[in-house]
């Protein structure tokens, strides 16, 4: 149970996983709307465009800014010369580190809770420029025409210095992160021994996000100098407090809301420029502003880091492993030290005698890299699946035997059980539906015509963490109640299923519930991301109820003649708007009844999520994965035409949100294998394809058929509900069961992605 590099909240680390008592959370209850595929309660909003996001508020009087972005990679800013934007009808300002409006000096009060180590990039700070594409000013004017015509007119010198951008050729400077994980044995010997020995290295490419929503921020400025920020995040508090430390405010002064955001996927944990920015402005003129960020210049925010890994497997005949060792190095600024570990996957997920792991960084003259969609486990684990592909050739035994031969009944990292693993019904379920009986071992055997076929598998893993979060439900006597938690909804469902787990727990339809999200004034919750979101906020609603039966029990007990009298609160549910007795239902109190005797128009309660950290566990989740391939034998063109996905996450709140993020992670893995690479020149340390015409990603025409589905996993351990989270898991091992089909198809092993038809003529 290690804790990882940065940030209060990491990834890629059991220290955040906990377990909750099960005992007096009132779930006695038989569930009949957690499990139900209830469809979006925000999907009307979303789809008629009623959600608005975060450049889509509107203020009276609000100016727009246009980001100067630098054309250097490392250097100075010698001069900035903005006489001429200033000369344009309509623009009010040029905000440079010259003249922007007073910011934090420390280093500290740019910390956010998914900061890694080291000194943040401090927006319009001072004359330093870090990485190319970095804001070096913004211009101010009454239109966005007017900004963006403007922004193109402020000359700019620097003085240059050489950058430096090339993981490979920067590789032997990588230094060794310390790491919290820890091997076993002597990796070395056992590999130099072993029968079968297999020693492969990867490559995973820079990625960046390219969610949909762009980021954007609008800055209001109310009319008592207090700002209200609009701002696309996956955590409003997060950036409400990061905002405060930055321009020394309170957090009066400073209110964050995000009701929507449209994807994220790790590219808002950490607040990004667009806000600072809008907020520079903001003060600067005080009056409203908004900053939208173009396409390209999304390509300055963070982004998933290239990583080299290198993996040897020593086996004996049987499959039986005796040595991993599995090392990484990957690419971070120069400035802040950001890694997941991707390397102690390899010791987890299969059984063996020994495991070494060795993580190094290399320090660019980037943004630094950031979590993006199951880091760590994304470009580990394909590594891993890819590397355990080829031992199983060496070995003349099929992948899926190897995987079982290997199977890991416990966390061998910690020595500690699951609280729940049902990778092998995974494995079982999954090569049943996409009938791998039939498949023939030989690269090249199986073919269409011109076409080759390949059938590859992979198996994925990915943690079950819990943070701490509160919520607070409001019941009305008119029957409905109102649910509210700082959290996000980042496209992944948060709405539906805090519907969903609200109206099982006060006894009510869906249709009755309101939820309230993302906005710093609600109660308190930390960033979204890792797959946390759904248990932590989910325990959170279930205490708050709780709390709320025991009042409503109270208000009962206090009038005479009670018929629920004598009863505790444990012995009491909520059910069709009212209070009952468990044991004997004609026992019963009406809440709006009690609310009117009260004199109260509504009832109100919070409560936090309780996870005690528990070491004795490990907490994760897993998938098997099966992918076929077609390889036109001439042209080289590969197409997935098939996955099969089988994931275990406990129990699924929403089997059809859950369902839409495991496809997406599968779209994601067929990106990943075949299409994703941020290309950068390196003479100038600048990204070349930072538009989604050259950023490829997987169009509709790339996607066939898709087949997800989740297996029961029964988890009394982890939490009350057994909710472990879904979103990341989907992603991780599809690269790999795809790039081990291309073998099979071609039996031409292409270990760097993406596998473009260049790499497999
Ligand atoms: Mo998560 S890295 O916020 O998809």
């Amino acid at each position: 149970a290690a804790s990882l590099i940065g940030g209060t909240v990491g990834f890629g680390t059991s220290a955040h996983a906990a377990t909750t008592s099960p005992a007096a959370d009132g779930l006695a209850r038989k569930l009949s709307v957690i499990g139900t595929p209830v469809s979006r309660i925000d999907g009307r909003a979303k789809v008629t465009g009623e959600a608005k996001y975060a450049a889509e508020f509107q203020a009276p009087d609000l100016a727009y800014g246009s980001m100067v972005t630098s054309t250097i990679a490392r250097g100075r800013i010698a001069a900035i010369d903005a006489a001429e934007a200033l000369r344009v009808p309509g623009v009010l300002d040029v905000l440079t580190h010259a003249n922007r409006p007073a910011m934090a000096d420390r280093d500290e009060a740019y910390h956010d809770d998914a900061a890694p180590d080291g000194s943040p990039f401090r927006p319009l700070f001072d004359d330093r420029v870090l990485f190319n594409g970095q804001p070096v000013a913004v211009v101010l004017a009454e239109d966005i025409e007017t900004a963006r015509f403007a922004a193109s007119l402020v000359k700019i010198e620097y003085a240059a210095e050489t950058p430096a951008t090339d993981l490979e050729a920067e590789r032997s400077h990588a230094v060794v992160v310390e790491k919290p994980w820890k091997g076993r044995g002597d990796a070395a010997s056992a590999f130099a021994s072993a029968p079968v020995k297999l020693e492969a290295e990867y490559f995973i490419p820079m990625e960046h996000h390219n969610p949909m929503e762009l980021y954007a921020a609008t800055a209001v400025w109310e009319s008592d100098g207090n700002l209200t920020v609009y701002d696309k995040t996956q955590g409003v508090q997060n950036v409400q407090r990061y905002l405060c430390g930055v321009f020394a405010l309170e957090p009066e002064q400073v209110r964050v809301v995000a009701p929507y955001v449209g994807g994220a996927f790790g590219s808002g944990l950490r607040p990004q420029f667009e806000v600072v920015l809008a907020a520079q402005g903001a003060l600067k003129l005080k009056r409203s502003v908004r900053v939208v960020l173009t396409r390209a210049q999304m390509y300055g925010l963070g982004y998933r880091p290239a990583t080299i890994e290198r993996l040897s497997l020593g086996a004996k005949h049987d499959g039986t492993l005796d040595a991993v060792t599995h090392e990484a190095i990957a690419m971070t600024s120069r400035f802040e030290q950001f890694s997941r570990h991707d390397t102690s996957w390899s010791g987890l997920l299969y059984k063996s005698a020994t495991a070494r792991y060795v993580h190094r960084l290399a320090a660019l003259d980037l943004p630094t890299s950031c979590d993006m969609r199951a880091p760590g486990a994304a470009t580990g684990v394909y590594a891993l699946e890819c590397a355990m592909d080829e031992l199983a050739v060496a070995l003349k035994m099929d992948p899926l035997e190897l995987r079982l031969r290997c199977y890991s009944e416990r966390d061998q990292n910690d020595d500690i059980p699951y609280t729940s693993k049902r990778l092998r019904e995974c494995y079982h379920q999954a090569a049943q539906r996409f009938g791998w009986e039939r498949r023939s071992a030989a690269p090249r055997s199986m073919r269409d015509g011109h076409e080759l076929i390949g059938w590859g598998m992979a198996s994925g893993i990915w943690e079950a963490l819990q943070i701490k979060h509160t919520a607070r439900i409001t019941l009305a006597a008119d029957g409905g109640a109102e649910v509210a938690c700082a959290t996000m909804d980042i496209g992944t469902g948060t709405y539906t299923v805090m519907a969903q787990v609200a109206a099982e727990m006060l006894g009510l339809p869906v249709e009755r519930i309101t939820v309230k999200l993302g906005d710093s004034s609600l109660p308190q919750a930390q960033i979204e991301g890792g797959s946390w979101g759904a248990a932590s906020v989910s325990h959170a609603i279930l205490r708050a109820a709780t709390e709320l039966r025991g009042a409503l029990l109270t208000l009962a007990q206090a009038t005479p003649n009670s018929p629920l009298a004598g009863l505790r609160a444990e012995e009491t549910i909520l059910a069709d708007g009212r209070l009952v007795a468990l044991q004997d239902p004609a026992r019963a109190v009406a809440t709006a009844d009690l609310l009117h005797q009260a004199g109260l128009p509504t009832i109100s309660k919070e409560a936090e999520s309780g996870f005690e950290p528990d070491d004795r566990h490990a907490h994760n989740t897993h998938a098997a994965i099966f992918a076929e391939v077609r390889v036109d034998e001439e042209l080289a063109i590969v197409r997935v035409t098939r996955v099969v996905s089988a994931v275990a996450a406990g129990r699924i709140i929403n089997p059809k949100t859950a369902h839409s993020q495991i496809m997406g992670g599968i779209v994601w893995g067929i990106g990943m294998a075949l299409h994703e690479e941020t290309l950068i020149d390196h003479r100038f340390g600048r990204v070349m394809n930072a538009n989604i015409a050259e950023y490829h990603i997987p169009a509709h025409a790339d996607v066939r058929n898709i087949d997800a589905f989740f297996v029961d996993e029964l988890d009394t351990v982890i939490n009350p509900l057994g909710v472990k989270g879904v979103g990341e898991i989907g992603l991780v091992g599809v690269a790999a069961a795809i790039a081990n089909a291309v073998y099979h198809a071609t039996g031409k092993r292409i270990r760097d992605l993406p596998i473009t038809l260049d790499k497999v003529l």
